[in-house]
């Protein structure tokens, strides 16, 4: 059986709208957990479905720690989001993940405290895998459309989210890079992977490499000017990426082959009253 796709783009830093939309309009929605990060741009591209949310809001006014995570993905669901790509600028511990190179990631640690992280708890406790957390089938398309539009793309990376919003020390650099084998770090895929698998909805990541973290000997510390000049690049390539989304997914989408859209079946232990 299949459904109509409808593609979420959740862009992060540097990108806050996407092009070309037909019958683009900005929608407010509410949601149990509160109201998301901003309005979301609806309308359709190449005959598919898609939804737009800057992840700060437009103007960038809320921090990583502050970002409605849960109203965000409340949010895509209600609006009939079936695909979430995540778009978020990160830093390096790769020397051959370069600055204006993209990364699909698909494994992350959450290292993140002042968050809240599920949509259950008291009254229905659930408790889905991540132990992958992002969907191949997305990843596949990402993929896909940043090498069309001519990207330098890694696929596969673990992703070190961090709480925020300093960054990290050399120490710590030193560690998730040499120690626990990260390849970048961001502060805003955490908790918003895992709440995207309680939504059964199929999330892939592209992170956006802007600078190496503090780790690396012919670099300095990581700096916002260093990061915006690297943005700058990366959000036009971003926006290319998006437009080949929907000509690769098509408008129908039949069941996620991965079970990313059944992550509830077998993962709720209340007992239904
Ligand atoms: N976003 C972009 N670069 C980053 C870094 N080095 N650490 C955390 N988040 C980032």
């Amino acid at each position: 059986m299949t459904k109509d796709t409808m593609i979420a783009v959740i862009g992060g830093s540097g990108i806050y709208d996407i092009d070309g939309l037909d019958g683009a309009e900005w929608v407010s929605v509410e949601t149990p957990w509160g109201t998301p990060s901003d309005q979301i741009l609806t309308g359709t591209l190449d005959g598919v479905k898609m939804a737009f949310l800057p992840r700060h809001g437009r103007g960038h006014v809320h921090s990583p720690t502050e970002v409605p995570y849960r109203a965000n993905i409340d949010a895509l669901k209600r609006l009939g989001v079936t695909d979430v790509f995540s778009v978020s600028a990160c830093g390096s511990f790769r020397e051959n993940m370069a600055p204006g190179d993209f990364v699909i990631v698909d494994q992350f640690i959450d290292r993140t405290f002042a968050r809240e992280k599920s949509f259950f708890g008291t009254g229905c406790v659930a408790h889905v895998s991540v132990a992958h957390p992002t969907c191949e089938r997305l990843s596949d398309a990402a993929e896909a459309a940043a090498r069309d539009a001519g990207i330098t793309v890694h696929r596969g990376g673990t992703y070190l989210c961090m709480e925020g919003p300093q960054f990290s020390s050399v120490a710590e650099s030193k560690m998730y890079r040499e120690s626990w084998g990260c390849d970048v770090i961001g502060m805003t895929n955490m908790p918003e992977a895992k709440l995207a698998r309680e939504a059964e909805l199929c999330y892939a990541s592209i992170a956006m490499v802007t600078d190496y973290d503090s780790w690396h000997p012919d670099h300095g510390a990581v700096d916002i000017t260093e990061i915006l000049a690297t943005l700058q690049g990366n959000s036009s390539n971003g926006r290319e990426l998006v437009r080949r989304l929907p000509g690769i997914l098509g408008a129908e989408r039949a069941p996620c082959p991965h079970g990313c859209d059944r992550a509830l079946e077998y993962a709720i232990m209340t007992a239904p009253e």
